[in-house]
């Protein structure tokens, strides 16, 4: 028979900058929710990617001298990028989708003149106002304080010939959707889209730009790019192989069970999106699910505010299944929450150090110390465990309701109970005062069956929040291959009743919170922001800039790119320094050699195209292009600028 299916999407991530824990949480929260789909027996379709086009990239790529497609392929697929991070963090997605994925270009172009084609995309001009980061146009009543109401910036009037989807022919179908019931969660929001954005009238939605080139054509009228959410959404049937060979289970997984998105796009996913399956005449998804933000004192996590929380440090310095659990298990899903260290690591304590962590390795101990590692057949129960049992026996049930809502701060707090009963068992029977009398062993070895069951069973339902630690734990227990299983979650009494326990390695060790609370201080980085770069600097700030002079020995063009130029260059240090520049567009190589140049050279080394290069060399940008800084020739090599 085969197997129910189950499809869960996150968000694309925008790869205009690293990722940041905020992310993390939406990606860790959907990988949980996978793994317990999969361990229930679902044939899980778990997508995730990223969301690559549109004007904030155009502009931040062209800022770093490199074409759009170069600087995504960086964050996206270089050294430390999303596709390492997902990796690290353990995150089992089973397909990746990049919106430059030429098949993903090709069905947007067949999905945009299919709804064009029945009149549900029509040609007009626009007139409103623009929120350039955003990439969204706004009415008048739809700003915040004449602000944008998604970031709170300026806005500004624009107006372009523009192609439109008829937004307001599906409003009263999306009405009904969101009125539904379980269409949108948590219910909350379902308010909020009526409130804000139905009841005011939906207005067509400006679905094209002219005002920018970096977007997926409309292969009908190549002056216009199609609308960056158009093409962003739509990658949640592209990806299945709507409109494309390269997959082909669009029939097999769609419609999607659940897109979890963070709240700020909760507006595209349960209006935008819906109305746009309904122009396609495709079914619609049976979930949206919209999660609060990881706050950092009050406010949004950005770059600009300098307080970005960084994945990859607290997962090497913790361990990934330590953050992977506090991030499931101190927050609920549907609301906002305050980030802290000091959270992070008093939880990690508690919960995983001194509770789970300990219940583990006292138990395994003691097994060893009281029979050698391997339990006897002879038991005795008494009227004392059966509260621990039932407790244990029972749990599967409520953590699967919890589980089923997306309540996985609520299925952490039930397993975690049991967790400190089996502790707490572990007071009340005294085992070494039972190991003193040998008459005692049969009762001994029920209560070491009891606790390694119970921690058998706790485990089994961690592992979609911990999956490398709670393999360990199976190992440290002696379970083998059914005693994972989902089936026997529910039972007391699966283990081997003779079964072998391995003493391991301590699974969550203690950490030190003063020290750790300083230490991570020390590594906060120093914001860094378009708006400080503008702010007057100090000279000591000046003097930390190390500009030389530099002769260009050698320059060529770089294999692949239209943009850079590879230098080769004497910086008066003996070594030749290799540095790209973004300047192929304004210069020939083979005029730049024997020229003498200025270069910042005591920036960290950066792969580019993944070639290393050393610094940045100097040029002054107008609206025709960039113009290198080029000095006299009696300027010496390694002379410095002050
Ligand atoms: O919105 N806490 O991409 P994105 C929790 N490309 N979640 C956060 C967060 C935080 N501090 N910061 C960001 C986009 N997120 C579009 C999506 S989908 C067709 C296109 C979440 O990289 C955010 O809420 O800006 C969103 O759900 C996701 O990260 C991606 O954000």
């Amino acid at each position: 028979m085969s197997k129910d299916t189950f499809y869960i999407t996150t968000p694309i991530y925008y790869p205009s900058d690293k990722l940041h824990i905020g992310h993390a949480y939406c990606t860790v929260a959907t990988d949980t929710i996978a793994r317990y789909k999969r361990m229930r027996g679902y044939d899980v379709m778990y997508l995730t990617g990223t969301d690559e086009h549109g004007q904030k990239i155009e502009e931040k790529a062209k800022a770093k001298g490199l074409s759009p497609k170069e600087f995504v392929d960086e964050i996206v697929a270089g050294e430390g990028g999303i596709l390492d991070l997902w990796k690290l963090m353990n995150v089992s997605n089973d397909r990746f989708i990049r919106t430059t994925d030429d098949y993903h270009v090709a069905s947007i172009q067949k999905i945009f003149k299919k709804m064009y084609d029945k009149g549900d995309i029509y040609k007009s001009s626009y007139k409103g106002k623009y929120c350039t980061p955003c990439e969204s146009f706004w009415t008048d009543s739809q700003l915040d304080g004449g602000k944008c109401p998604d970031c709170g910036r300026q806005v500004h009037e624009a107006e372009e010939e523009a192609y439109f989807f008829r937004l307001s022919k599906y409003g009263e179908r999306v009405q009904a959707l969101l009125e539904s019931g379980t269409f949108l969660e948590p219910a909350s929001r379902v308010n909020e889209m009526i409130n804000n954005f139905i009841k005011p009238g939906l207005e067509d939605l400006c679905v094209s730009r002219t005002s920018f080139s970096w977007g997926i054509p409309v292969d009908f009228d190549p002056d216009h790019v199609v609308y960056v959410w158009v093409d962003a959404l739509s990658n949640y049937i592209t990806a299945l192989g709507y409109m494309n060979d390269e997959h082909d289970d669009f029939s097999k997984y769609w419609p999607c069970d659940v897109h979890f998105v963070g709240k700020e796009i909760v507006r595209f996913h349960s209006i935008i999106w819906p109305a746009m399956l309904m122009s396609l005449e495709l079914p619609l998804p049976k979930k949206v699910f919209g999660h609060g933000w990881l706050l950092i004192d009050g406010g949004k996590m950005s770059k600009s505010r300098g307080n970005v929380v960084d994945p990859v440090v607290l997962s090497q310095r913790y361990g990934v299944d330590s953050l992977r659990y506090f991030l499931m298990r101190e927050f609920p899903l549907g609301s906002d929450g305050n980030f802290t260290n000091e959270l992070l690591i008093n939880r990690i304590n508690s919960d995983l150090a001194n509770d789970l962590g300990n219940l583990v390795s006292r138990t395994v101990a003691m097994v060893i110390k009281y029979f050698g590692g391997t339990l006897p057949k002879e038991r005795r129960e008494e009227d004392i465990d059966r509260e621990l049992i039932e407790m244990a026996g029972s749990l599967r049930d409520i953590y699967e309701t919890n589980m089923e809502s997306f309540a996985t701060q609520n299925a952490m707090v039930e397993v975690f109970k049991v967790v400190s009963r089996a502790n707490k068992y572990i007071d009340e029977t005294m085992p070494w005062i039972l190991a003193k009398d040998e008459e005692n062993t049969p009762r001994l070895a029920s209560v070491m069956y009891n606790l390694l069951e119970t921690i058998r069973i706790c485990v089994s339902l961690l592992q979609p929040f911990m999956p490398e630690s709670c393999e360990k734990v199976f190992a440290q227990i002696g379970a083998d291959e059914k005693d994972r299983l989902w089936e026997n979650a529910g039972t007391f009494g699966v283990l081997n009743p003779e079964l072998t326990v391995q003493k391991g390695e301590t699974l969550f060790p203690r950490i030190d919170l003063s020290k750790e609370l300083e230490a991570l201080e020390n590594l906060n980085p120093a914001p860094e922001t378009e708006e400080n770069r503008a702010e007057p600097i100090t000279i000591d700030d000046f003097a930390k800039v190390e500009m030389t002079v530099c002769k260009v020995l050698e320059c060529e063009n770089v294999k692949k790119s239209d943009k850079l130029l590879k230098f080769q260059l004497d910086d008066g240090s003996g070594k030749t320094r290799q540095i790209l520049s973004g300047i192929a567009k304004f210069y020939k190589p083979e005029e730049l050699v024997g020229k003498t140049v200025v270069a910042c050279t005591n920036l960290p080394p950066r792969k580019m195209m993944g070639q290393e290069s050393c610094g940045m060399i100097i040029s002054a940008e107008k609206e025709d292009g960039l113009h290198l800084l080029i000095l006299d020739d009696s300027v010496p090599a390694g002379a410095k600028l002050c």
